[in-house]
């Protein structure tokens, strides 16, 4: 969802800085952008439809101010036009406020302001507004805080006044970090916005609000009282979460693999150990998760069955609440979240909660929202992932998870050496050569419409997984199915030189999925097998190394690979896909 960056200190081209952060946090949102800044008690605004990255500084140069805010979007209320770009002003011109998030009264609370000039189709605007309103009644800081108590909805937002040098931020329900340097603080979504300036951060929580004057204030909104926040020092590094001398995001996370399972793996044993009790001993586990990371979950549900005989439940995060009828305080709701601020995810975590659960997370985002309101998380350590598409974060996942399985079994000690194996694995994996390989499959089935893919016990949601890559950075329609469902009708969909794609294991399934794969060969698909062996049906073998139960693991690399030449080759950027942002803050 949007990008929110705002700062304030001693540098004194504000409007240039925020922009350059903003570039940095467009992974989560690139419909149109927008910075303000203040000089001399005047705010200038400045914003336009289109990406950030191609866009010119040119407007932004010189500006001479040490207060700024800037906002990348993806559009929720109105159409992507320069008046529905954020940053909103009100009509008096005093407030301008940057937002993330949707405000669910906001026509109640337009009606309720009466007519006035507003310029854009957007919630935001009515919050600028509204707090101008009770500007002419209390001070900035009084207004503001008095105007989210009529706000309903999700927001992170950062507001300015033209007669006072404050800038003010509050959350519900998105994310917003404080960054804070020596003299200069800076507002974000996401912490690689200002991560070339501090890597200390406090992370705001549902109903806080920030003051930043000189030093920074905080505030419990509901009982509106000044609270202390912990400061946390985040282990990123700035150029971790740059995409160096690879073409793209996508590409580079995808070859970080060679060494990101081994930091997954990389954990507390004795923690490992105490969460597999936990496990063990708690009766209802649940698994869920949202896009890439459900569909990891759904593989996690395999790995409890196959390695620790644990029965685990499964929902996408989105359908979760549903079944709160079987969440007891016996209950467990394991969820993955890369972001660790999918709302889908903070709202099935809430139902769990609600019902006496205990919720473990694996996350990606150290001190994120869905790490900190859970009862035990876990790092996955894979680094910044920015690409919209996931593909570090979902093996690092697997990994993980397949680790835990195995403590739950017991067998600590062989998972860790299975999965140490297996980063050596992807490690030989990615060379120039195997790369190469991809591609050349790649310009086999660029030009295809449909493609499908096939896999059968893990390596189902492996399957559904890889249609999910190859739809969201190619725009090929693609679908992932259980191999044994085939028959039931979408054989139906086989015409010749359709591309299907088999993910096969070396385990029990092995000849049943092989059975599908000759099915579909003989209504005319075009076969690429993905498996650590050659079969005669195959018109491509992807080789992947025979990796055990963790064949999820390596099959997701060449399919990564092959959902991004196939982007390439089609002329797309396959870190900005349309429609699509990196983490989903709204329901
Ligand atoms: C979005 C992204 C997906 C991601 C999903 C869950 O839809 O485009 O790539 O898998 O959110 O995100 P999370 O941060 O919770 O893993």
């Amino acid at each position: 969802m949007c990008g929110i960056f705002a700062y304030k200190g001693h540098q004194t081209e504000a409007a240039k800085l925020v922009f350059d952060g903003l570039k940095k946090l467009e992974y989560r949102g690139y419909d149109s952008w927008g910075v303000a800044w203040k000089k001399d008690q005047n705010i200038q605004v400045h914003k336009q439809v289109g990406k950030i990255s191609e866009a010119s500084d040119e407007p932004l140069l010189d500006q001479g101010s040490s207060i700024a805010m800037s906002h990348s979007r993806w559009a929720t209320h109105g159409g992507v036009t320069q008046e529905n770009a954020h940053p909103h002003v009100s009509s008096d011109g005093k407030v301008t406020i940057i937002h993330n998030g949707i405000i669910e009264n906001y026509q109640e609370l337009k009606s309720e302001l009466g007519p006035h000039n507003f310029t854009s189709d957007t919630d935001t605007e009515v919050i600028a507004e509204l707090i101008s309103k009770h500007c002419k009644e209390m001070d900035f800081e009084s207004a503001v805080k008095k105007s989210t108590e009529e706000l309903e909805g999700r927001y992170a937002f950062i507001v300015m006044h033209q007669d006072d040098d404050k800038l003010i931020a509050a959350r519900r329900g998105s994310p917003l970090i404080l960054g804070v340097g020596d003299g200069e603080f800076f507002l974000a979504s996401d912490i690689p916005a200002f991560l070339q300036y501090t890597q200390q951060v406090n992370y705001l929580d549902d109903d806080q609000l920030v003051v930043i004057d000189t030093e920074a204030r905080f505030y419990d909104l509901l009982s509106d009282s000044e609270i202390e926040k912990r400061t946390i020092t985040i282990d990123w590094t700035e150029e971790e979460a740059q995409k160096g001398d690879y073409d793209h995001f996508m590409l580079k996370e995808i070859m970080d693999q060679k060494d990101t399972v081994m930091r997954a793996i990389n954990q507390n044993e004795e923690e490992i150990v105490k969460i597999a009790e936990y496990i063990k001993n708690s009766s209802g586990v649940f698994l869920s998760g949202c896009g890439t990371a459900g569909k990891v979950c759904m593989a996690g549900k395999y790995f409890f069955s196959v390695i620790s005989e644990k029965h685990v439940s499964f929902a996408p995060s989105s359908e979760f609440p549903i079944y709160h009828h079987f969440l007891t305080p016996e209950s467990l709701l394991i969820v993955i979240s890369q972001s660790g601020e999918t709302a889908d995810v903070l709202e099935a975590m809430n139902v769990a909660k609600e019902k006496g659960a205990k919720v473990l997370s694996l996350v990606n985002v150290q001190g994120s929202s869905i790490a900190r309101q859970s009862d035990f998380s876990l790092l996955i350590n894979a680094g910044p992932e920015k690409a919209v598409a996931s593909t570090k974060a979902a093996t690092s996942q697997l990994s993980l998870l397949l680790l835990i399985a195995y403590a739950v079994a017991g067998k600590l000690d062989e998972g860790k050496k299975l999965l140490i194996e297996t980063a050596a694995m992807i490690n030989d994996m990615l060379n120039p050569r195997y790369l190469e390989f991809i591609k050349e499959v790649a310009d086999e089935i660029d030009h295809a419409e449909n493609a499908y893919i096939i896999g059968k016990a893990a390596n189902y949601p492996m399957a559904l997984e890889a249609a999910i890559k190859i739809q969201e950075v190619s725009y090929i329609h693609a679908e992932g199915f259980a191999a044994g469902e085939l028959k039931h009708g979408p054989i139906a969909l086989i015409t010749e030189g359709t591309p299907c794609i088999s993910l096969i294991a070396e385990d029990e399934v092995k000849q049943d999925i092989i059975n599908n794969t000759i099915e579909l060969k003989s209504r005319g698909a075009h076969i690429i097998g993905v498996s650590a062996f050659r079969h005669e049906s195959y018109d491509h073998w992807i080789r992947v190394p025979d990796a055990g139960v963790a064949s999820p693991i390596v099959n997701l690399i060449p399919i990564q690979l092959l959902a991004y030449y196939l982007s390439t080759h089609r002329g797309l950027n396959p870190d900005m896909p349309r429609n699509l942002a990196k983490s989903v803050t709204v329901k």
